[in-house]
């Protein structure tokens, strides 16, 4: 897939030594039919020159916010307006940590503030650079703020050392631009995610609850907001990181997550239930721990709400899908709880099977629709998330062709 042909790319390059790849990457992305123009902090000069830059884009290559010459031909705002992309490769941790503060100190400082494209970062230092502190929360402060992280990759590094923080290759990169503008499927959409399993509390320091790893959930949240999704996650604990772009909140058991979920349902277009939320809760959480005075004991439990039939339940619902964990008569079963729950879409797996389901990697999964399934064959959970994001997207745009029950309802009560 190509879906590069005349995008205008600004292609903004940092200080490190990995700038040399940026080369390489103007040259592939002019192959695919790109429009581009290259951006130089101070730093990046001293390992590649604006001249081999201006060489292969063909462009004069923008490297000083006051020079009066530069500005007259294409002012930086002039630039900030002219991209489809914005990509910063490689994105030094003093860059990173100029843009999470909203610096404008420099021309690439300033586009990146002033533009309203797609802001993408292809982030390459020092691996205990990479793992510091400082730089994780800025990383996590942009990503919250919608800016994309493409990398690092791993592996020997220029200062000897071997570990995270090598600039993606070119050809990733380019894949990653293309996809940006490819699989705007979900453009603007926005999706609500459970994930991970809950805890119910026993007593203070005691709970019940599952294996779930939440890797199903958060590899969902990733693929929609590649598709251009505006997403949030409501999150069981587990220890994964909040994925670039995604706005997660935290729920430790089944009725948190419940109200959580219920606040934002209402604004959601699309609810993807991925949890697994523990059926029954202790009926009596004990104030004080427990002790194990008796040979035997007893708890008492009590159901939890369902979520996802909650949502689904609700007046302008949005488009609802649900996952089945089966052992048994899986076609059935999950056909079954498709209908009882009202949902759009139910995702169904063998559990049990090795190597699949939770905790793994790796998934298989047979969806229902009305009128219609598919099979995913056993994939990692990553690609199987964008593949099931590509089939949530056209089965939304086949029940709602005219816009979402939200964008109605927003209209009817305008
Ligand atoms: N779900 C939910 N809230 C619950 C229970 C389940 O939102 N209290 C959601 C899960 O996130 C999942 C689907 O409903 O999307 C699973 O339904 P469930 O009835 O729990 O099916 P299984 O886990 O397959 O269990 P069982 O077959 O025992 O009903």
């Amino acid at each position: 897939m190509n879906c590069l042909t005349s995008k205008r790319i600004l292609l903004g390059i940092t200080g490190g030594v990995a700038a040399y790849k940026a080369a390489e990457l103007v040259r592939r992305l002019r192959e695919r039919g790109a429009e581009v123009r290259v951006v130089m902090t101070q730093a990046a000069q001293a390992f590649i020159t604006p001249l081999t830059l201006q060489a292969l884009s063909g462009q004069r290559v923008h490297t000083d916010l006051l020079d009066p010459e530069a500005e007259a031909a294409m002012g930086h705002i002039e630039l900030a307006r002219w991209t489809d992309a914005v990509l910063v490769a490689p994105a030094t941790a003093d860059f990173l940590a100029r843009l999470a503060q909203g610096r404008a100190d420099d021309l690439l400082a300033t586009l990146c503030l002033a533009t309203r494209a797609p802001l993408a970062v292809a982030p390459a230092m020092n691996q205990a650079m990479w793992t510091n502190p400082a730089t994780r929360d800025n990383l996590a402060l942009l990503a919250r703020r919608g800016v994309r992280v493409w990398g690092p990759a791993e592996g020997a590094q220029a200062c000897g050392e071997t570990g995270p923080g090598r600039l993606l290759e070119p050809e990733a990169l380019l894949d990653r631009l293309d996809g940006l503008f490819a699989d705007g499927a979900l453009a603007g959409r926005r999706v609500l995610i459970t994930a991970g399993p809950t805890r119910e509390a026993i007593d203070p320091v005691r709970f019940l609850s599952n294996r779930s790893s939440g890797k199903m959930g958060y590899a969902l949240a990733a693929a929609a907001v590649e598709a251009g999704a505006l997403v949030t996650l409501v999150s069981g604990p587990v220890a994964l990181d909040c994925p670039p772009g995604v706005t997660r909140v935290w729920a430790e058991d089944a009725l948190s997550m419940h109200a959580l979920v219920q606040e934002r349902a209402g604004q959601a277009d699309i609810f993807i239930a991925t949890a697994a939320v523990a059926d029954y809760r202790p009926r009596q959480v004990a104030t004080a721990k427990l002790k194990k005075d008796a040979a035997t004991l007893n708890l008492e439990l009590e159901r939890n709400p369902d979520i996802l039939a909650a949502v689904a339940a609700m007046p302008n619902a949005p488009f609802c899908m649900g996952f089945a964990a089966e052992t048994d008569n899986l076609v059935a079963h999950a056909r079954k709880k498709r209908l009882a729950k009202g949902l759009d879409l139910v995702a169904a797996n063998w559990v049990g099977a090795p190597g699949q389901g939770f905790d793994s990697d790796d998934n298989a999964l047979e969806l229902f629709w009305e009128g219609g399934q598919e099979s995913l064959p056993e994939a990692p959970k990553t690609r199987l998330a964008r593949e099931l994001i590509g089939i949530i997207a056209r089965l939304y745009q086949e029940k709602y062709p005219q816009g979402t029950p939200q964008d109605l309802h927003a209209q009817d009560s305008a």
